[in-house]
């Protein structure tokens, strides 16, 4: 069960004006958006991913033919290659990700080197036993050069300790027929899974790209897919007020547009959830940041963690300018954890004796919306029972819902990233791939040093 609270956004009057009332008026945009997004076509084939069974079994037979040897997994991804896996890993195997020792059954350890910074990529590599590791390499376009040089690294040390038995310590996730890496699988004989045409990288958490590392760390890609499907049936609900995508898609298209509202954040009350900020922040940045004719559109998505950034942003988010909505998540039944009645003669303890730390952080929460209701800002509150597999699932799903029912309010393709590929494309450029010599200019080779660089001798 996942509960939807919605009266903080709803119940939103600014200006004399009323966010109920604005939906009003756009609800025929917002019923029509809903259709586009249950008729499919276009870059949509994410929307349709928790109906494919038959791919989440094909994953979990292949991952009960590892071998018990194989004890961790490093994915060798970026942006949405790397952030999806990362979220259901954190969210379902929490707190292994943070205790080096811990390991619930059946659970192997995955790493996410994601960056080209060399101090992780030779930190993780050095650390980890070779022939005990499997490395995930997830790239739909088979040519992002921070996981292609990851490859290479890999390889050679893979190729190092085991010799011809290398392929066997490597698994694919790109484009069912095009690109490099589909060709590299094919020479290497690495066993490639498909990441279909129509479903990009930050929508593809519910592929074989999600799908596959949870499936090695011990986490049911069947149980995802039925957590998320559950929640699909809701949000392709054209009845706008049945819909919770729909609703939050809307909302949040005029929140920002209809009442300046700009700064979006995602604040889970949990740490399991933590990296689904993060996995949030690139799903609403990169599909709703757009150039729409002359103008740039879109919302800045911002990802806080409750309690913790009651002691820091929550200042600006309370007092700053009026320009913030935010959506909390919260966990309703969470590990029992009494506080001791202890140091009952101090003000300061005693209140907190016999209580659950759960009561505390869910108090917090509350404490906080109501505090930012207080000072005019709109919230919705998304609580999820428990955090399951089929949950966390649940919770992508709603989100990727949103986020395309609000790019198409917006009027933009939420899923294309043109500013994304030519920063790509400069990379190309600077590190003199062929072909991209025309970018090299643009991309700031060869411009003239002297610039206005202060250097301080410390
Ligand atoms: O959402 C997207 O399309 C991007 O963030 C990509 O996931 C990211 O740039 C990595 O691309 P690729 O999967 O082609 O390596």
């Amino acid at each position: 069960m996942i509960d939807f609270q919605l009266d903080g956004m709803l119940g939103f009057t600014q200006g004399g004006r009323k966010l109920s009332e604005e939906l009003d008026v756009t609800r025929p945009r917002v019923a029509a958006a809903v259709e586009r997004l249950a008729r499919g076509g276009e870059m949509l084939g994410w929307a349709g991913l928790p109906l494919d069974e038959k791919t989440a079994v094909e994953i979990a037979v292949w991952v009960s033919s590892l071998p018990r040897s194989v004890t961790s997994a490093v994915v060798l991804g970026i942006g949405g290659s790397s952030l999806g896996p990362k979220a259901l890993y954190t969210a379902c195997h929490y707190p292994m990700p943070l205790l080096d020792g811990w390991r619930p059954d059946g659970a192997r350890r995955l790493y996410f080197l994601d960056n080209s910074d060399p101090e992780t990529v030779a930190a993780v590599l050095g650390h980890l036993d070779i022939a005990s590791t499997l490395f995930f390499v997830v790239t739909k376009s088979g040519a992002t050069a921070e996981t292609a040089s990851q490859l290479m690294i890999a390889w050679e040390r893979a190729r190092a300790a085991l010799g011809e038995r290398a392929a066997g310590s490597f698994v694919f996730v790109t484009d069912p027929e095009k690109g490099d890496l589909r060709a590299l699988a094919r020479e290497l004989k690495v066993r490639a899974f498909p990441l279909p045409p129509d479903v990009g990288g930050r929508f593809s958490v519910l592929s074989p790209v999600g799908l596959l590392p949870a499936a090695v760390a011990g986490i049911s890609p069947v149980a995802l897919l039925r957590g998320a499907a559950a929640m699909r049936a809701r949000c392709l609900d054209t009845a706008v007020e049945r819909n919770p995508a729909a609703l939050l898609g809307a909302g949040a298209y005029l929140l920002d547009t209809v009442f300046g509202r700009k700064v979006h954040v995602l604040m889970p009350y949990a740490d399991r959830l933590a990296d689904v900020g993060a996995w949030f922040v690139q799903l609403w940045a990169e599909s709703l940041g757009k150039r729409r004719g002359n103008a740039g559109v879109g919302p800045t998505p911002v990802d806080a963690r409750g309690a913790t950034d009651q002691h820091s942003v929550l200042q600006l988010f309370k007092e700053g300018p009026p320009d913030k909505f935010v959506m909390f998540v919260d966990v309703r039944a969470r590990r029992a954890l009494e506080i001791p009645a202890v140091f009952g003669a101090y003000d300061s303890f005693a209140y907190l004796g016999g209580h659950e730390v759960g009561e505390l952080i869910r108090s917090e929460r509350i404490g906080t919306q109501r505090s930012l209701a207080l000072a005019g800002t709109p919230t919705v509150t998304i609580e999820l029972e428990e955090v399951t597999p089929g949950r966390v699932a649940a919770l992508l799903y709603l989100l990727e819902a949103a986020t395309a029912i609000a790019g198409f309010l917006y009027g933009v393709n939420p899923f294309d990233q043109p500013g994304v590929e030519e920063s790509k494309r400069f990379t190309c450029a600077l590190m003199g791939r062929p072909g991209y010599e025309r970018y090299r200019e643009a991309a700031g080779a060869g411009a003239p040093a002297g610039g206005p660089t202060i250097r301080v001798d410390c």
